[in-house]
């Protein structure tokens, strides 16, 4: 249970807030590169921020303040241009540092005008990786952008789904430390789903959970576990997988959440898949974005059954209908709670450091460090490895259980255009595999 202003200081995110402040220090996916291909300008809300991404027409992107600091109107509806983006109603011109390049009307009536030098557009580093585009709201000397590993893999076929979240992004982080919740709601309450669709029960034979352990390490929190049948020899006690500090979660692929403000959260799933033998997938090829649908009730107020056949949808149907903002001043926590115990301490202790001006974990400031950060985890058959799901087939993987890392790709991967349209690639997820 927590303090009301606990809670607070741990879920607002908002400019001056301390988690704010926390946040800030952070590189955060805020699209995928080819949502750019549709429309080159996007609205996008970061941290309480109205703010739009834009790609040029020399290919450069850039982040601006969603109004036109003229008279407000939305730079959405701005034009790309050479340099940067003119908005739509009177035609300045800004460029990606903020600058105002042209006035078109004030130029004309006073060609020596420097008015546009005393006009700026709040304006913030992006950066692209792995077919994501990172921004950077926070103070300068801006840190590196730290190149997780599956970012950089070389010859995989990836795939980018997103949502909005309409929940505050600390109960979605809470469940990356909340491994029983596996067992019953993408085990037994996922067979219920499954029965409520009329489908056949499904071949679900989540483990019970037996143990359940926690580290603090370089990058974050190793979440550990032991199943039913297994002892701690097994690899997802060994080795885990890893919460990445402070909101990113390795399972097969990686799911990031990002603060939108206080009561919404932009969740990524990125993952990747091995071609067949001897495929060569092609470099500099857009890689698909998919929406991923967000389960509530329907018009009549019964739960979308169709919605929640998936762990995706079981999970976003948790996170969400604990309340805008989870109430943790009402909770009675378990020893299953032990690893939100945990992640809230580390928090705090970061917030700390970043009020006593000292750098939080994961800021990366050194290019070796920053460069391929290998983050371990053990896979479906036991084996340490950094390779998310790639290269796993379905039918070799063992019973389907929480310790399944290519079986708990699932959920969102169901609704991706790499699996359904691709062929030659050999990773399908459990979901994609019709119940015997
Ligand atoms: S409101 Fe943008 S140029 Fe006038
Ligand atoms: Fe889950």
């Amino acid at each position: 249970m927590l303090s009301k202003a606990d809670n607070e200081l741990l879920t607002r995110v908002g400019p001056g807030t301390q988690m704010g402040d926390l946040m800030r220090r952070y590189w955060h996916p805020i699209a995928a590169l080819s949502q750019l291909d549709e429309n080159p300008t996007k609205k996008v809300r970061v941290l309480g921020e109205d703010l739009v991404l834009y790609r040029d027409r020399s290919g450069n992107l850039g982040l601006v303040a969603e109004r036109c600091p003229h008279r407000q109107a939305s730079m959405l509806y701005g034009v790309p241009e050479a340099e940067g983006l003119r908005c739509a109603y009177h035609g300045w011109l800004f460029d990606a540092q903020g600058r105002c390049l042209q006035q078109p009307y004030e130029e004309a009536e006073d060609p020596d005008t420097t008015f546009r030098d005393r006009v700026r557009i709040k304006a913030y580093r992006v950066e692209a990786c792995g077919g994501l585009v990172f921004a950077y709201l926070g103070p300068e000397p801006a840190p590196l952008l730290p190149k997780w590993d599956l970012l950089g893999l070389k010859n995989v076929y990836r795939d980018i789904g997103a949502c909005v979240i309409p929940c505050n992004w600390l109960q979605i982080m809470e469940n990356s430390v909340d491994p029983v919740h596996a067992e019953w709601l993408h085990g037994y309450f996922s067979n219920y789903v499954w029965s409520r669709l009329g489908k056949p029960e499904r071949i679900r034979a989540s483990r019970a959970h037996r143990k359940i352990g926690f580290d603090v390490y370089e990058y974050g929190i190793i979440k550990r576990r032991v199943l039913e049948g297994d002892d701690e020899s097994h690899a997802a006690w060994k080795h885990g997988h890893p919460l990445v500090f402070p909101h990113l979660l390795k399972v097969g692929g990686f799911q990031w959440r990002v603060p939108v403000d206080d009561h919404n959260t932009l969740h990524f799933w990125y993952y990747t898949y091995a071609p067949a033998a001897g495929v060569q997938v092609p470099e500099n090829e857009p890689i698909p974005y998919y929406d991923v649908p967000v389960p509530g009730p329907d018009e009549k107020g019964l739960p979308r059954w169709d919605l929640m056949d998936a762990s995706s949808g079981q999970d976003i149907a948790m996170w969400a209908t604990q309340g805008a903002i989870a109430d943790r001043t009402t909770e009675i926590l378990g020893r299953s709670d032990k690893g939100l115990v945990l992640y809230r301490r580390l928090l705090k202790e970061n917030m700390e450091k970043v009020a006593r001006g000292e750098d939080p974990m994961n800021v990366f400031r050194d290019p070796a460090k920053a460069a391929n950060i290998v983050l371990h985890t053990e896979d479906a058959s036991g084996r340490s490895r950094f390779a998310g799901a790639s290269g796993k087939k379905a039918d070799d993987s063992p019973i389907p259980g929480a310790a399944n890392s290519a079986g708990r790709v699932g959920g969102a991967s169901k609704y991706s255009p790499v699996l359904k349209n691709r062929e030659g690639v050999e990773a399908v997820t459990l979901e994609t595999v019709p119940a015997k």
